[in-house]
């Protein structure tokens, strides 16, 4: 056949015209050209854009090209310098999910969205591996930073802004990782073993609310199993839930080396395998010959691969620059990473700073060792990271000298110590950066650094990454340098009343309980992305008023979310143990009981009323709202739900509303941002939600239902804070379900 490019007009011809060889090609990628280099955690090929993930294989004889998948989420995860040029590949690292989550906006959300997929496309890549939206089940998840939320309807709203931002752009999105991956530990292979009930309502709900409101062109299947079948190789999963039930028209590509049975994958509906292994296509070819898989299967998933291929920029020869507009994406860093700050405490309304306050003292590692973002294939080579204290100097505020040269001498000496000692972190030294041990400040120095200063703040940096959980010691927990350094601080600060600040630095939530009283202000700053010192400094001198709202519960303990029973204590990094030569052979977990089901983050602590920390939904403002008029009616499939805010305060600032619909767990079921409102100024948020996202499983009869009735919804500034509600009579919904996902379930 003559070399015709593939395009929209010719899928069904060129399908027809290729050979199985070249179909099993199609379906496997085109490798890791050296498997640990500087590029992503596993995927790192040098063709055509280097340090990106991976890339499908070429068919020039059809006039089939290779497309380029790299890492998101937090930005386009490529090598920032190439062999034989000068010229640099930096991108923007904007905030991490969870802070972009915490904005509760999601025009902002698609914004960033959209400035993701432009650099996608202008680093000449075609897809992005991002959102990653597994669902927070328990604070210890080493990737939780690159999640969203405790709550599958905000995952799954911001997900679908997200999705539509970056796609906006040409190029495609791949939300991640399908389904149930929400621990590091044992990720390749471990058995996620949970309810029908809570696999439906919790874990795939936000994919679905994600896939019905953004269509991705892609997503990615997890390592894990669920109820004994991998992910990769269920048909129940990637075709009747996902297609079927869904809708979902694009690719299912496996996340990087999780080699199964091949067979089985394509027939489940796993179209790509990443990033490919010669043998992954000779098992296709052996499996279509010797008929235990139906060449049926195999052209569905190459006619879908096709359908993927046609819409990218490399097909369209795109001619992109290597030069997207990074002054621009780092202004919109910048405010994103403001707007989804969470503040905690403001005693006697400590921030915005007052004029007076020129000095402070700013204690902590990671006030000069800024954390922009996580570890593993999330990380991105940003071109700086704009840290606390240059972010308050440009503010006007400068930092005790002493002090600041004190932390400024320690940093390359401890991160020298951090790279010559072998830990396990080492492997993610070019990954991102590390969090180097905090450095012991004497008394002495504190009592005269308070002469100098106005105020204090301290910096708590916590970082996390691919590959491994968090620990509750040392991680979850305060070191007991940490809180020795805020005890002392505080104390000395406190005689001379001056103000005593704690930025939280962390891309997870990290335990308040027993030290928040040493703070007269708390601020989770989260790792906000390549600007974030300017962004904090933003939210400290009053220029932006804080509007972020927490996505999960900050618990009084660990070990008060019920799934901490059951999640796997971290092991060691070397979790790759199905890679030849590969580490050090652990022991495995196996499997995973979410023997918790349902109660997982608010639903649990809000129903059995449990203290917490800070409840999901929290986060103050500078300023007051009042809420009135709320109002909730039927519209055809869909309840319009409605409340004015008005702005009581003295300064401007933009409200959270979230709606809680009081059956049940009292879920989350709407939730809509103000615009920024002057003093008096008020705005009326209408909120749509389709009567499909209210129903829950009515496992018995196979099908979602919501029973006719009276609703009650409440009108909320966050999960324990109901400012209004407002009745109204709904009709029955059902809709079936095809597919529940059992243990020992078949597949096909
Ligand atoms: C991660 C994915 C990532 C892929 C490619 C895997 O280890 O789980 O999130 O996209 O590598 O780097």
């Amino acid at each position: 056949m003559q070399a015709q490019l593939l395009n929209t007009e010719n899928i069904e011809t060129i399908l027809s015209a290729m050979t199985l060889e070249e179909k099993a090609q199609l379906l496997v990628g085109g490798g890791n050209d050296g498997f640990a280099g500087s590029g992503a955690m596993m995927g790192n090929q040098k063709k055509l854009v280097a340090g990106a993930a991976g890339i499908t294989v070429e068919i020039p004889r059809l006039g089939i090209p290779s497309v380029v998948l790299t890492d998101g989420p937090a930005g386009v995860h490529i090598d920032p310098t190439r062999e034989g040029t000068e010229e640099t590949f930096y991108a923007t690292g904007f905030p991490i999910g969870t802070a972009l989550a915490s904005t509760w906006n999601t025009e902002l959300v698609e914004q960033v969205g959209q400035a993701i997929g432009n650099e996608t496309r202008e680093y000449g890549c075609d897809i992005i591996l991002g959102p990653g939206m597994n669902l927070h089940r328990n604070p210890l998840c080493g990737r939780n930073f690159e999640y969203y939320s405790e709550d599958p309807l905000l995952s799954g709203k911001i997900a679908a802004a997200m999705v539509r931002g970056i796609q906006s752009q040409g190029v495609g999105a791949c939300p991640k990782h399908f389904a149930v991956n929400s621990q590091e530990s044992d990720r390749t292979k471990v058995d996620e073993r949970l309810s029908v009930q809570a696999l439906r309502e919790l874990y795939l709900r936000g994919f679905e609310i994600m896939v019905r409101e953004s269509q991705p062109w892609s997503v990615m299947s997890s390592y894990n199993r669920i109820n004994g079948e991998f992910t990769q190789q269920s048909y129940a999963l990637l075709t009747t839930i996902l297609r079927r039930e869904w809708g979902f028209d694009g690719v299912v590509l496996t996340d990087w080396t999780g080699v199964r049975n091949t067979a089985m994958q394509v027939s489940a509906g796993n179209d790509l395998m990443m990033p490919g292994y010669p043998r992954q296509v000779e098992d296709i070819i052996a499996a279509v010959r010797n008929g235990t898989l139906p060449i049926a299967d195999v052209d569905t998933c190459v006619r879908r691969m096709l359908q993927l291929i046609v819409r990218t920029p490399r097909c369209k020869k795109y001619p992109y620059s290597n030069h997207p507009d990074l002054a621009a994406h780092a202004a919109v860093t910048r405010q994103n990473a403001a707007e989804g700050m969470v503040l905690l405490k403001n005693d006697g309304d400590t921030l915005p700073l007052r004029p007076e306050i020129r000095t402070i003292a700013l204690f902590g590692v990671n006030s000069y060792d800024f954390f922009s973002g996580g570890l593993g294939s999330g990380c991105v080579h940003t071109p700086y990271v704009v840290d606390l204290l240059t972010g308050l100097t440009d503010a006007g505020i400068a930092a005790t000298p002493a002090l600041t040269a004190l932390y400024q001498a320690y940093i390359p000496f401890a991160t020298l110590k951090l790279r010559a000692d072998k830990d396990p972190l080492m492997w993610f030294l070019d990954q991102g950066q590390p969090k180097l041990p905090e450095m012991e400040v004497s008394e002495q120095m504190i009592n005269s650094e308070v002469q100098h200063a106005d105020a204090a703040i301290i910096t708590l940096g916590r970082q996390a990454g691919e590959g491994l959980d968090r620990t509750i010691e040392d991680d979850f927990n305060l070191t007991a340098e940490e809180h020795r350094l805020l005890s002392r601080v505080s104390e000395v600060f406190r005689r001379e009343r001056k103000p005593v600040i704690v930025v939280v630095n962390s891309g997870s939530v990290i335990e308040t309980a027993s030290w928040q009283a040493y703070a007269d202000a708390i601020l989770v700053a989260w790792q906000p992305g390549e600007e974030g010192g300017n962004s904090v400094a933003d939210i400290l001198t009053g220029k932006i008023s804080p509007s972020g709202k927490l996505t999960m519960t900050w618990p009084v303990a660990c070990s008060d979310h019920p799934s901490t029973r059951n999640f796997p204590k971290p092991m060691s990094l070397y979790d790759y143990k199905e890679r030849e030569n590969w580490g050090t052979p652990i022991e495995f977990v196996h499997y995973t009981d979410h023997a918790e089901g349902m109660d997982v983050g608010y639903r649990y602590f809000n129903t059995c009323k449990r203290p917490v920390a800070y409840p999901f939904g929290f986060g103050l403002s500078y300023t007051t709202f009042e809420y009135s008029r709320p109002s909730a009616k039927r519209q055809g499939d869909e309840v319009l739900l409605s409340v004015t805010i008005r702005n009581t305060g003295a300064r401007s600032g933009k409200e959270v509303v979230q709606v809680y619909m009081q059956s049940g767990y009292s879920p989350l079921v709407a939730f809509a941002k103000t615009r920024d409102l002057q003093p008096g100024e008020n705005e009326t948020l209408t909120m749509r939600v389709p009567l499909r996202y209210l129903a829950s499983l009515d496992e018995a009869n196979s099908q979602w239902l919501l029973p006719s009735g009276e609703y009650t919804f409440a009108f909320a500034a966050s999960s324990r804070d109901i400012r209004q509600t407002a009745k109204t009579k709904l009709p029955a919904f059902t809709e079936p379900v095809h597919a529940v996902l059992l243990p020992n379930q078949t597949n096909k």
